[in-house]
């Protein structure tokens, strides 16, 4: 396994200052910088657009992993490719309204790398069908639309079971968890596996965000 990467989600920064919050957080160690997308039907919430992932781009040259909590992903992609995204995550329940093999194979052409996502109650069989046309698996660890929610640790076994595609494939991927992600919680997702983490409010929350980021890490 090689090094833990932490993502932290713009979700719980402060938004009037988000400039600042970018430097800092870059400043603090953080690898890369998860932006949380949300329309308001394919979950119950409304986040930012591209516009502010464009904003973001210019603030950091941390790479931006783009979490799409929308419904017609497709149709959206080429403006969050345009905005600056290095790697675009889709979901794959029926409610996401796309193709999601077509939508995948839009992201890889653009360049950027393809991530997929299920809910938790979503069985990870729903992925299996996908895989090799992707580079990385999220693994909701709550159920989106909202930060700062209680983690929950009967995800762990899709994450075990994406460690074991690992195992017994050439090409490996990203296991990444987001959603209730602290220091214990991120301690029991690398022991199953996981190597990205996002988290939001254990990070933008706290008065110290390189201590947060290397308590993260089990530093
Ligand atoms: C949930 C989002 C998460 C969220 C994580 O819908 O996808 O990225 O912002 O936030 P915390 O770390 O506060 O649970
Ligand atoms: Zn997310």
């Amino acid at each position: 396994m090689g090094r833990i990467i932490i993502a932290p989600s713009i979700l719980a920064a402060d938004f009037s200052r988000l400039a600042a919050e970018l430097h800092r957080v870059q400043a603090a160690g953080a690898d890369w910088i998860h932006c949380d997308i949300m329309d308001g039907h394919f979950v119950d919430n409304i986040s930012f657009g591209p516009e502010v992932v464009r904003l973001v781009r210019k603030e950091t040259t941390l790479p931006l992993d783009v979490h799409l909590m929308i419904e017609h992903a497709d149709h959206y992609l080429p403006r969050f490719v345009k905005a600056g995204a290095n790697s675009i995550t889709v979901h794959v329940e029926p409610e996401a309204k796309h193709d999601v093999l077509e939508t995948l194979r839009k992201i890889r052409e653009s360049g950027c790398r393809a991530g997929l996502t299920l809910n938790p109650e979503t069985p990870i069989e729903s992925i299996e069908p996908f895989l090799g046309q992707f580079d990385m698996l999220l693994v909701m660890t709550v159920h989106p639309g909202f930060g700062g929610q209680p983690f929950r640790d009967d995800q762990m076994e899709k994450v075990r079971r994406a460690a074991k595609w690992n195992e017994s494939r050439e090409q490996k991927i990203d296991i990444e968890v987001d959603g209730g992600i602290n220091p214990q919680t991120a301690r029991i997702s690398i022991e199953n596996g996981a190597n990205v983490l996002v988290a939001g409010t254990s990070i933008f929350r706290s008065d110290d965000y390189a201590k947060a980021i290397r308590e993260l890490r089990g530093e």
